[in-house]
């Protein structure tokens, strides 16, 4: 059978999936398969492009159905475990790389609220010299981050721990410094209307942070200055409406300055830097 003769009257994001996830299975590029003129299936092809299809329909990512994406262009595995990796989450990283040019700086990070370890893990690639503590609330999120950790062998500089925000860190590291702490920590008002592919595929407990959206970021930022080395800078993913509100939580904080608000592919505001002052 034909893709094309199957799935000619499917809608093209459908399509485009069903290219995305047949090019997984056979382990080719997208765009290897894309140039074709027509791709032949074998009959496993049809099952599993039939089984995808019936879940895509029901509004599962594709990401979920294949359980891996890619952030910053490197592959991480994902479960409805964790937070699918968001592309605007990408500033963050772009963030850090503009303020630390020198890829060789033995940088020291703590991610707060890893899921699939998808910031601090890229982080680490970037800079082969740093080092990096990541935490989750999270047992199973955990688990998938060491899992991206090992895929990447990066897990001889990355240490993870479970438990609440900086409560995590067990005692011997409870005044540890870092030249940079990094954050995109649930964010979502509790009654805002997420789409069916958001609420029944990512935890929520990655997503809803009280009736403003702000629960996380007023119990992170207290504590975030004790942890930065003098000048260590603090990057917090926010949520497009959020700036001010976060603005106003960190002019609270002894030691912290506010840098600047970076905007995200579609202009709105999304990462918050602060100093350690
Ligand atoms: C928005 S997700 C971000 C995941 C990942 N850093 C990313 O950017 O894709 C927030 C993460 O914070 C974790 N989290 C929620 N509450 C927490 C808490 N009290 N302490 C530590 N982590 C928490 C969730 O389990 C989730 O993995």
């Amino acid at each position: 059978m034909k893709f094309f003769d199957l799935y000619k009257d499917l809608e093209i994001a459908h399509q485009k999936s069903l290219i995305v996830a047949l090019s997984h299975f056979r382990h080719v590029s997208y765009s290897k398969l894309r140039l074709q003129n027509d791709i032949f299936l074998t009959l496993e092809e049809q099952h599993f492009l039939s089984h995808t299809l019936t879940r895509l329909k029901q509004k599962e990512p594709l990401t979920k159905i294949l359980g891996c994406t890619e952030f910053y262009g490197f592959n991480f595995a994902v479960t409805t475990d964790v937070l699918d990796p968001r592309q605007d989450s990408e500033m963050l990283i772009d963030a850090v790389r503009t303020d630390y040019c020198d890829n060789h700086a033995n940088l020291s990070f703590l991610d707060l609220g890893t899921g699939s370890g998808s910031l601090i893990i890229t982080l680490l690639l970037l800079y082969p010299n740093a080092q990096g503590i990541a935490l989750d609330f999270s047992e199973k999120a955990l688990k998938v981050a060491e899992q991206n950790a090992n895929f990447h062998k990066i897990s001889n500089r990355i240490t993870f721990y479970q438990g609440s925000w900086f409560d995590a860190l067990p005692v011997a590291k409870q005044v540890a410094k870092f030249d940079c702490i990094i954050t995109n920590p649930p964010y979502i008002k509790s009654d805002y209307p997420l789409d069916d592919s958001v609420k029944n595929y990512d935890p929520h407990e990655a997503l809803y942070a009280g009736t403003d959206g702000l629960d996380d970021y007023i119990k992170i930022m207290p504590k975030v200055s004790e942890h930065l080395n003098n000048k260590g800078r603090f990057y917090c993913e926010i949520g497009f409406d959020q700036s001010i509100a976060v603005q106003d939580i960190i002019y609270r904080q002894k030691h912290l300055k506010f840098l600047q608000c970076i905007k995200d592919y579609s202009e709105n505001d999304r990462v918050i830097v602060a100093e350690h002052c």
